[in-house]
C-alpha cells in the first residue's frame, strides 16, 4: 500500500488549503493509499535555532536534532512515506510563517560540518519519492506560480526529504469572499492530479 504523507501549511479551517488536500486525500484513499495529514498549526513544533548540530553526523540517515519536540516523530514518518503533498497558502510571496518553521527543521537532511561552505543533501543519492506542491493566493494562478517565491520553497522542501516534484496546483483568485469554495473545475484538477503519485 503507498503511503502518503501530507504536511499543510495554512492558518484556517476548512480554507482554500483544507479543501484541496481533502479532495486530494479522498481520491488517493479510494485508490487504494494510505494517508497521515499533518496539520502543521495544530501540529508542536519549534523553531530550527541554527546551532547546526544536526548537521555534523555523517551519513545518509537524518541527523539528531537537539529539540526535543514532535519533529522527531514527524522525521520518522517523512522516512516511512512513499511520497508527499506539500501545501501552503501563498502569503507575502512565499510559504506561510507556518510552512518555513517546518522546512527549517529540515535541516536534520543537511550534512554541513563547521569547516563546509555549505551543506550537502544526504538524500541527494537516494532512491526518489514522489511529490506534489500546493498552493494558492489571490492573485491568478498563473502569478503565483511563476512570480511568487511559495514554489521554490515548496521545492526545497521535497528535496530535503529526498522527493521530486512530480505536479504544482497553483489554485489563483482565491481571496474574493472569506469562505470561498473550490470551482468543480479546480476540484477536478485536485483529483486528477493525485494520480502522478501513485
Ligand atoms: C498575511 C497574508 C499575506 C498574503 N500575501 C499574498 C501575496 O503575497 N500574494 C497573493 O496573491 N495572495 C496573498 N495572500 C492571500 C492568500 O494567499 C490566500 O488568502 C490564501 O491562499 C488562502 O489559503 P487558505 O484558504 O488555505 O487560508 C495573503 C493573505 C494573507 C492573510
Amino acid at each position: 500500500m503507498t503511503r502518503i504523507l501530507v504536511i499543510n501549511g495554512s492558518y484556517r479551517d476548512r480554507g482554500i488549503t483544507d479543501q484541496i488536500i481533502t479532495t486530494m486525500t479522498e481520491e488517493l484513499e479510494s485508490a487504494g493509499a494510505e494517508i497521515q495529514t499533518i496539520l502543521l498549526r495544530n501540529y508542536p513544533i519549534e523553531f530550527c535555532c541554527n546551532c547546526r548540530e544536526c548537521c555534523q553526523q555523517p551519513g545518509e540517515l537524518p541527523g539528531r536534532c537537539i529539540r526535543n519536540d514532535a519533529m522527531g516523530e514527524l522525521i520518522k514518518t517523512i522516512e516511512q512515506s512513499d511520497g508527499f503533498i506539500l501545501a501552503s497558502p501563498t502569503n507575502f510571496g512565499t510559504v506561510t510563517a507556518l510552512f518555513k518553521r517546518f522546512l527549517e527543521r529540515l535541516m536534520v537532511y543537511g550534512y554541513w560540518p563547521w569547516e563546509m561552505n555549505a551543506p550537502k543533501l544526504r538524500k541527494a543519492n537516494a532512491a526518489k519519492k514522489k511529490a506534489l506542491l500546493v498552493s494558492s493566493c489571490a492573485a491568478p494562478g498563473f502569478f503565483g506560480r511563476w512570480l511568487y517565491g511559495t514554489r521554490k520553497q515548496l521545492k526545497t522542501t521535497a528535496q530535503m526529504i529526498g522527493a521530486t516534484p512530480v505536479g504544482t496546483l497553483f489554485t489563483g483568485l482565491v481571496g474574493k469572499e472569506p469562505d470561498q469554495q473550490l470551482s468543480a473545475k479546480q476540484e477536478a484538477k485536485a483529483r486528477s492530479l493525485v494520480k502522478k503519485l501513485l
